[in-house]
């Protein structure tokens, strides 16, 4: 199947769409990306590829990047990591800080930002360098050695970051945060920061696919359970109180970041990646999910 044509297809279907999304600038140094581009990149876990449009241009892959450090920790720690934060979707916007006081600094699951947060305070106890340490395992998961952070935007989170320290604070003061503050949202800022684009993306989630092997250098990530288990969370929490719309509308497990990317994994076929940095009001791609719409039901390859 040559996917090049349908992603031709649905993009001019979308050129007739008014999009109504508005680009992140909560996040200062965001607000600065050109809203118009758009980037699509599938591979196969055979290998074949497609790419439409930006997929080389890199951008900020925010919140998708919870992903990564969820697995490392995930893959890594020999402790029980679901005693620190729980799995099941929170209902709630990714920055809500209203369940963490009910259920006593516990997070709902690891794709929320306070979840994340406890991720990363995991992976400050368990690794010797960390950010160094995150950065290697991503690059690991693609044939390109370019991918890396971007200071100016994980500064321009960490001075507008009012609710992470929020979250954070509040997790501290319930125990649920071990190490020093300062370095465990350095490592949260830098890991949102991280930037990649549409080809590196689709590549490193591969694994996922592909019951938690890199197909490229046949290195094992993950169990195929715990590959399972990461999936059904994307499918569960990777969209926050917008997981449902999702699930309904697109059928994949997948991930969003504020910077308008969207990631999405089909076990056993493909993953996909999709860039178009205006948001609707829940944080998430509005073209990218659209666009994920009419792929999976063009193609009929959603996993439902
Ligand atoms: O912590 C934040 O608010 C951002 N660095 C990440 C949020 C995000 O990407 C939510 N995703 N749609």
């Amino acid at each position: 199947m040559n996917y090049s044509k349908t992603f031709q297809e649905i993009y001019n279907e979308l050129q007739r769409v008014e999009d109504i999304g508005q680009v992140a600038n909560y996040i200062p140094e965001l607000a600065h990306v050109n809203p118009n581009q758009f980037g699509v990149h599938l591979i196969t876990v055979n290998g074949e590829y497609f790419a439409f449009g930006d997929a080389d241009v890199k951008f900020s892959i925010q919140s998708i990047a919870k992903v990564f450090s969820f697995v490392l920790a995930y893959s890594r720690v020999k402790s029980n990591i679901w005693e620190r934060m729980d799995l099941e979707p929170a209902g709630t916007p990714f920055n809500s800080l209203v369940q963490l006081e009910y259920d006593k600094g516990i997070p709902r699951n690891p794709f929320i930002n306070a979840g994340a947060i406890v991720v990363c305070d995991i992976l400050v106890d368990e690794l010797a360098s960390p950010r160094e340490n995150v950065l290697s395992f991503i690059r690991s998961l693609t044939k390109s050695s370019t991918i890396d952070y971007n200071p100016l935007v994980a500064h321009s989170e960490k001075k507008s970051g009012f609710r992470n320290y929020a979250l954070v604070n509040l997790m501290k003061a319930f125990g649920n945060i071990k190490n020093d503050i300062e370095k465990v949202m350095d490592l949260y800022f830098s890991i949102c920061s991280l930037e990649m684009n549409c080809k590196e993306l689709s590549e490193s989630f591969l694994f996922l696919a592909n019951n938690g092997i890199v197909p490229h250098t046949g290195e094992k990530i993950l169990s195929p359970s715990r590959t399972k288990r990461t999936n059904a969370l994307m499918q569960t929490c990777g969209f926050y109180d917008e997981a449902g719309q999702f699930t309904f509308k697109v059928g994949l497990p997948g991930k969003s970041g504020v910077g308008g990317g969207i990631v999405a994994v089909h076990p056993e076929k493909y993953a996909i990646a999709v860039w178009s940095p205006r948001l609707n009001k829940k944080g998430n791609s509005y073209k990218g999910m659209l666009f994920l719409e009419e792929f999976t039901t063009k193609t009929k390859l959603s996993i439902f």
